[in-house]
């Protein structure tokens, strides 16, 4: 790979794709042009990247001639549409939808867990994981690494901003019509999403779960090589703009111990630790937006379950959940 590639963007005008704009200058990615791919309905719409001013341009097939890397986040049909058009090129796709996470000659990868399947990609598609999944796992993984994980039982508590801008939008004009007196209207949302907690994400299953609560167990499995791996999930949004939390019991296959599990926290990148209770410390979504960290804290040796430890642990999910995971991948690709 060039290390001077030329990147695309493919839904460059979404939460995600704007978002990965901010993450690449941010980190200073050493890109030779950048492309920013969205529907026609953005074509002509100038943005602003590292002080030069770029034109968004409609995706076309033929938008990825002479692209080195294109980062897709405009859904599940644009990416099995395009990214075999892009791969075909000849360009690595990361690939944020679900369309290609469980195939089986697609990498799908958390860097920080194991960056090096990045670097085999038969087809050109390597897929970023669901946010959920990313950010639990940060938590879970230096534990893993410790005690030996076996099971995990998980509630999240998600943010608007995964359903991209139209779901900020909808709490947003939500909480406006509620303080004002006026009928609420639902679009985005099968139920009012202000003041309130939907327990359905994603569509259900012939199991009772979502689909977006079997991307823990099924993606889960995939990134940390655990075939064996049981998780059981429940998937809730909640009236926050931006970041996930997910409350979490995992069972080890050792005994653990709650200090030992806080010192596996010690030196990992992307994850600290904000676990002092009689202090009142505990992450909160705040915390994490707009951040690259995620934080995990209220860590204890759960009352239920043996060999299982209890925890709290937010993301900013439009960064390390999505954006970040992403240019991430890029980073290796160019390494
Ligand atoms: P556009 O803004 O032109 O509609 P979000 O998830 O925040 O809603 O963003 C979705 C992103 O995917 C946007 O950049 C959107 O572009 C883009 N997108 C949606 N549908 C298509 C499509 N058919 N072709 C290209 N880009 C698309």
């Amino acid at each position: 790979m060039n290390a001077q590639p030329k990147v695309a963007i493919v839904g460059a005008t979404g939460a995600v794709g704007v978002e990965i704009q901010k993450c690449l200058e941010e980190r200073q990615f050493p890109l030779s042009g950048l492309k920013l791919l969205a529907s026609a309905r953005s074509a002509g719409k100038k943005v602003e990247y590292a002080g030069r001013v770029l034109e968004v341009e409609e995706l076309r097939p033929e938008s990825f001639r002479g692209v080195d890397i294109a980062l897709f986040s405009a859904g599940g049909n644009v990416s099995r549409e395009y990214a075999p058009v892009a791969a075909g090129e000849g360009c690595v796709v990361v690939d944020n939808s679900s369309a290609f996470r469980q195939e089986e000659d697609v990498p799908l990868v958390v860097p920080e867990i194991n960056g090096e399947a990045a670097l085999h990609h038969p087809r050109n598609i390597i897929a970023n994981p669901n946010c959920t999944t990313i950010i639990t796992l940060m938590a879970l993984y230096p534990l893993h690494i410790k005690f030996g994980l076996r099971m995990i039982i998980a509630s999240s508590y998600q943010a608007v901003s995964g359903s991209g801008q139209h779901g900020i939008a909808e709490l947003e004009q939500q909480v406006r019509a509620i303080v004002n007196g006026d009928p609420v209207v639902c679009s985005t949302y099968p139920r009012q999403i202000a003041f309130n907690v939907l327990p359905q994400i994603d569509c259900f299953t012939d199991t009772g779960y979502t689909k977006e609560e079997l991307k823990m167990l099924n993606e889960g499995r995939k990134i940390m090589n655990l075939p064996e791996l049981s998780v059981s999930c429940t998937c809730v949004r909640v009236p926050v703009y931006r970041s996930h939390s997910i409350s979490c019991v995992a069972q080890f296959e050792r005994p653990v111990d709650v200090e030992v599990a806080r010192a596996c926290y010690a030196g990992m990148p992307g994850i600290a630790l904000m676990d002092q209770p009689a202090r009142g410390e505990w992450p909160t979504p705040l915390d994490a937006t707009n951040g690259d960290t995620c934080y995990v804290g209220r860590i204890r040796k759960d009352l239920a379950i043996p060999n299982a430890l209890s925890l709290w642990v937010v993301g900013d999910q439009v960064r390390k959940g999505a954006a970040l995971n992403a240019v991430q991948i890029a980073e290796l690709l160019i390494r």
